[in-house]
């Protein structure tokens, strides 16, 4: 993996993607330009179908661009093979859904160490680090609870939990309050503008929410496969 310093956590630059369907090919995105600093919180909003997650798949090497270039965090992804995709996607982006995809089995303290079990790393400091975490989302009396035994919100506050355990560059999150009531939603909301001043973190976040695409620092409107708008505060 080649890499070099910058400050730009993403790259995007004329990025195509398109599925092909039997005999026709479907342009999802169709050249989208974009760069996101350091500690930005941004949302990407949008009507439904215009291509918001197919972008923050790009965007956290879940996929490759049809066409185009892209850089996180300095690395180039069109140099990677599967496996160093993941291993980037482990080492420097956290994310989260709108189904929390916890594992049903394992605590909520078992769920945020996942990343690092999968990174490698073991040991009563990663432990301690989790802990930190859940306690940092409100969570500190529920470590031992597995995800039948949260709340929908308290679940969602886990897997962000989970999404930071490996320090990561950058997260990104796919209508993380979506399925959330209102008063989970922004207390959810409130929790991620917290994390984003204590850990200068940077979020990229699509959302169908209108007072959480207000408060954060820059708004993407997509339409089409474009973005139509691109607005700092
Ligand atoms: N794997 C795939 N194969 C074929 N078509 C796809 C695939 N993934 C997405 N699409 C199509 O690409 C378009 C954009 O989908 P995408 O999921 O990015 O939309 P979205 O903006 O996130 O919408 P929503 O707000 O409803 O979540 C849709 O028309 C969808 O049907
Ligand atoms: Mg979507």
């Amino acid at each position: 993996m080649t890499e070099k310093r910058v400050k730009a956590v993403i790259e995007a630059v004329d990025i195509y993607k398109s599925y092909v369907m039997g005999k026709n090919e479907l342009l999802v995105l169709k050249g989208v330009n974009l760069s996101i600093g350091e500690g930005e919180i941004v949302t990407v909003v949008g009507p439904s179908g215009v291509g918001k997650s197919t972008l923050l798949h790009i965007l956290g090497a879940l996929d490759k661009p049809t066409r185009g270039h892209i850089e996180i965090d300095g690395v180039p992804i069109a140099t990677l093979n599967d496996e160093q995709m993941a291993q980037l996607r482990n080492q420097r982006i956290g994310f989260v859904f709108q189904f929390h995809h916890l594992l049903p089995e394992f605590t909520a303290l078992e769920n945020v160490l996942m990343p690092s079990l999968i990174a490698g790393k073991k040991g009563q400091k990663m432990a301690k680090r989790a802990e930190e975490l859940l306690k940092s989302v409100g969570l500190g009396e529920r470590l031992s609870h597995r995800p039948s035994e949260l709340s929908g919100g308290e679940q969602q506050r886990v897997a962000v939990a989970r999404a930071l355990m490996n320090r990561p560059r950058l997260v990104l999150a796919d209508e993380p309050s979506g399925n959330l009531d209102r008063e989970s939603s922004e207390s959810l909301h409130d929790l991620i503008f917290e994390l984003s001043k204590t850990y200068h973190q940077t979020f990229v976040i699509v959302t169908h929410n209108e007072q959480l695409a207000e408060r954060s620092d820059r708004v993407i409107k997509m339409f089409d496969g474009r973005i139509s708008a691109d607005t700092k505060r």
